[in-house]
C-alpha cells in the first residue's frame, strides 16, 4: 500500500435523530469525502456542527441514517456485526477528548486489557506493551495508575491504547479539547510523528484553530455539511479568510 492508497470513501452520509413524530433532526446532511494513508486530516468545526456524530459514525460506533463508508473497500455497513466488529478492531484506533481511561489501572494493565478485548495475538505480550509506552514515551510511568498520570500523559496513554491493534485508520475526537496549549501543542506533534513514521492517515475533529498548522487538510463542518476542503493551513490565515476576528476558547 503506498502512500495515495484511498483507504477511507465516505459517501453522501446522512445522520437525523427522530423528534417525536413527525420532525427529524438532521445532524449531517451529505457528508462527501476520500482519504488516503499518510494524510493529517483535521475536521474543523464549531461546537454542535456534527463533529463527534461524525466520527462515531466513521468509526462504526453507531449507523447513518443514508450513505456510505468504505474501509479498505468494504462498506463497513454492509458487513455482518462479527465483520463489523473485526474490520473495526484490526483497522481503527479511537482517541478521546476526555482519555476514557480507568483510574484503576496502570498503564500496563491498561494496554493488558485492550490486548485482551482485541485478542491480539502476540508472542511477548510485555515487550509489546513496552513498546507502546515507549512510542508515546511513558516507558517509565509503565506501572504507574492512570490517576496518577497528569493530562497529557492520559492522553499518551490513550494514544498507546489506540496503537494496539496496529491500526491503519486513528480518530481522534477533540484530542486536545481537555488539554492547555502546551500540552496539546506536544500531543499533535506526537501523534504527528506516529502517523508519518507509519504511514497511517488521521483523522481528528477539532474546534481548537491552533492546531490547524499541524494537518495536512483541514474539512470545514458546518451545519453537518463539508463547506471547505483545504489544503494545510495556518491558524491566522484560517481566521482571516474565514472573517473570524476573535478567537474564544469553547470547552
Ligand atoms: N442522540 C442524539 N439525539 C438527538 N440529537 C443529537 C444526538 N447526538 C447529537 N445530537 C445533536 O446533533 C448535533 C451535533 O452534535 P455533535 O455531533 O455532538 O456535535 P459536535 O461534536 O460538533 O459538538 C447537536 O445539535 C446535538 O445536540
Ligand atoms: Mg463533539
Amino acid at each position: 500500500m503506498n502512500a495515495v492508497y484511498p483507504i477511507l470513501r465516505v459517501k453522501n452520509l446522512k445522520k437525523e435523530y427522530s423528534m417525536g413524530l413527525k420532525s427529524t433532526f438532521k445532524v449531517l446532511q451529505g457528508v462527501s469525502f476520500i482519504a488516503t494513508l499518510g494524510e493529517i486530516i483535521i475536521l474543523m468545526g464549531p461546537s454542535g456542527s456534527g463533529k463527534s456524530t461524525l466520527i462515531n459514525l466513521l468509526t462504526g460506533l453507531e449507523e447513518p441514517t443514508e450513505g456510505s463508508i468504505e474501509v479498505k473497500n468494504q462498506n463497513i455497513f454492509g458487513l455482518h456485526d462479527n465483520m463489523r466488529t473485526e474490520l473495526r478492531r484490526d483497522n481503527l484506533g479511537i482517541i478521546f477528548q476526555f482519555f476514557e481511561l480507568h483510574n484503576g489501572l496502570t498503564c500496563r494493565e491498561t494496554l493488558e486489557l485492550k490486548l485482551l478485548i482485541n485478542k491480539t495475538d502476540c508472542n511477548n505480550e510485555s515487550e509489546r506493551i513496552f513498546r507502546l509506552l515507549e512510542e508515546v514515551g511513558l516507558q517509565e510511568k509503565i506501572d504507574t495508575f492512570v490517576d496518577q498520570l497528569s493530562r497529557g500523559e492520559k492522553q499518551r496513554l490513550a494514544i498507546a491504547r489506540a496503537l494496539v491493534s496496529d491500526p491503519h485508520i486513528i480518530f481522534a475526537d477533540e484530542p486536545t479539547g481537555a488539554l492547555d496549549f502546551e500540552t496539546a501543542t506536544e500531543i499533535m506533534a506526537l501523534l504527528r510523528i506516529i502517523v508519518k513514521k507509519k504511514n497511517r492517515l488521521l483523522i481528528i475533529s477539532t474546534h481548537d484553530y491552533n492546531i490547524l498548522q499541524d494537518g495536512d487538510r483541514v474539512l470545514v463542518l458546518e451545519d453537518g455539511k463539508i463547506l471547505k476542503d483545504l489544503p494545510s493551513i495556518s491558524r491566522e490565515d484560517f481566521l482571516q479568510s474565514n472573517g473570524i476576528e476573535e478567537y474564544t476558547l469553547e470547552v
